[in-house]
């Protein structure tokens, strides 16, 4: 069963920008961009060595890149291209009216 929680409106995503929203009993804030009209979410943690990606993140092109280590992750696909084994998370989006959700599990 997923853990399905309301992350924000469609009217606080920038298209393009990274923006974090924290989440009530979540311990990061889930991160919220946009690819090609797309919504994609994640979880406001760098997989490499546990930064906040709302302090350190950075978005390029379909990319965010942690500034602590220049570690950079497919926005699309989750996969580092330094390292192929750390995976960044994505988050299953759905809408209900206008709001946000993402499944957590
Ligand atoms: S903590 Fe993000 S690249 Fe190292």
């Amino acid at each position: 069963m997923a853990l399905r929680v309301r992350v924000c409106t469609l009217a606080d995503i920038v298209p393009g920008e990274l923006r974090g929203f924290l989440v009530e009993n979540v311990t990061w804030p889930v991160m919220v961009t946009t690819i090609d009209e797309q919504i994609v979410a994640f979880p406001g943690v760098c997989p490499h060595d546990d930064v906040s990606l709302v302090d350190y993140g950075v978005r390029e092109d379909d990319i965010v890149r942690c500034r602590v280590h220049g570690y950079r992750f497919d926005l699309r696909s989750g996969v580092c291209e330094h390292a192929p084994g750390l995976q960044l998370r994505r988050y299953r989006v759905s809408l209900v009216g206008d709001e946000v959700w993402v499944d957590l599990l």
